[in-house]
């Protein structure tokens, strides 16, 4: 009879634990719940990744229903299976402080600068009780990866105002901020100082088109930014980008979605792009399927850049892998 109690409670145990969630897995899902390696909800949205020596970092926003409740980290080895680091950059209880409790930081992204040795995390910063007028960039660095982040400043680039955004690195380890200033209308591109923690006086306007959620990667030379229009938290439709030199000229392709529902991102709204390390030509489109009336149970999307006709196209499909999707 114990013994029986005892497997029983051990079964129960392990799943409400969540150990059934966070068996192996070998694919991505898109759109399904994705659980981290303690059987919890996956809880950073509108995120990045960042890799470095071998491990994935995985940075976004920790949602509660409606809260902004800081910047949480991820970390990975192989991009399928995610232990939670805890939070990465906390708000602060001290009512006075930019990123109190009741602001928002939103689509945080992480690059490393080899120069300082930091890491320099970019995010949107609204202030509490401001809704969305602040219109900044925030700024936080760490001697870790995974933190904990000390909070450095906030600041409209060059006096732009500065929501959706996020960075880019090109191959000469320049950094760059890509953001939706003028009230969303215009999308800019900042170069960054050597130190990563400030913008330069290079700051281009690449279009007025209403687009937001950037997401950026480079292939054979050219740039490709992928954006959504500006519809709060409704999906619509993406389009891509291209251009020879980052701060433009910047030519429309069209909407590389293909598949049900590509009209409207698959329910979705880009917000980075991972190339995969050691592979030739493999990219990860990154989504959150937002969910206004809880947001963090927000859905991730991740599928595969591919290319047709020299042009990135994004399938949808329900189940795929590096190994069969990028086999080189
Ligand atoms: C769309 C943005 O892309 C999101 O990051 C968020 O700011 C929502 N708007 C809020 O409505």
């Amino acid at each position: 009879m114990k013994k029986l109690f005892l497997t029983f409670s051990l079964l129960t145990g392990l799943v409400t634990s969540g150990f059934s969630q966070s068996q192996k897995r070998d694919a991505f899902t898109p759109g399904e719940r994705w659980y981290d390696e303690n059987g919890e909800l996956i809880n950073a949205h509108g995120g990045g990744l960042l890799y470095d020596r071998g491990t994935y970092y995985w940075f976004g926003e920790i949602r509660g229903t409606k809260a902004s409740e800081g910047v949480s980290v991820y970390t990975s080895k192989d991009l399928y299976h995610w232990k939670n680091q805890g939070v990465a950059l906390p708000k602060s209880s001290d009512p006075t402080s930019e990123i109190a409790v009741g602001g928002l930081m939103e689509r945080p992204k992480v690059i490393y600068n080899p120069k300082t040795k930091q890491y320099v995390m970019w995010f949107h910063l609204e202030l509490p009780g401001k809704g969305y007028d602040a219109a900044r960039a925030g700024v936080a660095v760490s001697d870790k990866a995974t933190g904990p982040y000390r909070y450095v400043k906030s600041f409209r680039p060059n006096g732009h105002m500065s929501r959706d955004m996020t960075l880019f690195v090109d191959d000469d380890g320049s950094a760059y901020h890509v953001y939706a200033a003028r009230d969303n209308y215009d999308l800019r591109i900042a170069k960054l100082t050597d130190d990563f923690l400030s913008v330069t006086t290079q700051d281009t306007l690449l279009f007025s088109k209403h687009r937001e959620a950037p997401a950026l990667f480079k292939k054979e030379g050219k740039y490709y930014l992928i954006t959504s229009g500006c519809t709060g938290w409704k999906p619509n439709a993406a389009s891509v980008h291209v251009a020879s030199s980052l701060m433009g000229p910047y030519q429309l392709l069209g909407d590389p979605m293909r598949g049900p529902n590509a009209e409207l991102t698959f329910d979705g709204q880009s917000t980075y792009i991972l190339p995969v390390p050691g592979k030739k030509d493999a990219y990860i489109f990154m989504a959150d399927r937002w969910n206004p009336k809880d947001l963090k149970d927000s859905r991730y999307l991740w599928l595969p850049i591919q290319f047709e006709k020299g042009q990135p196209v994004i399938t949808w499909t329900d189940r795929w892998n590096l190994r069969s999707t990028f086999p080189k």
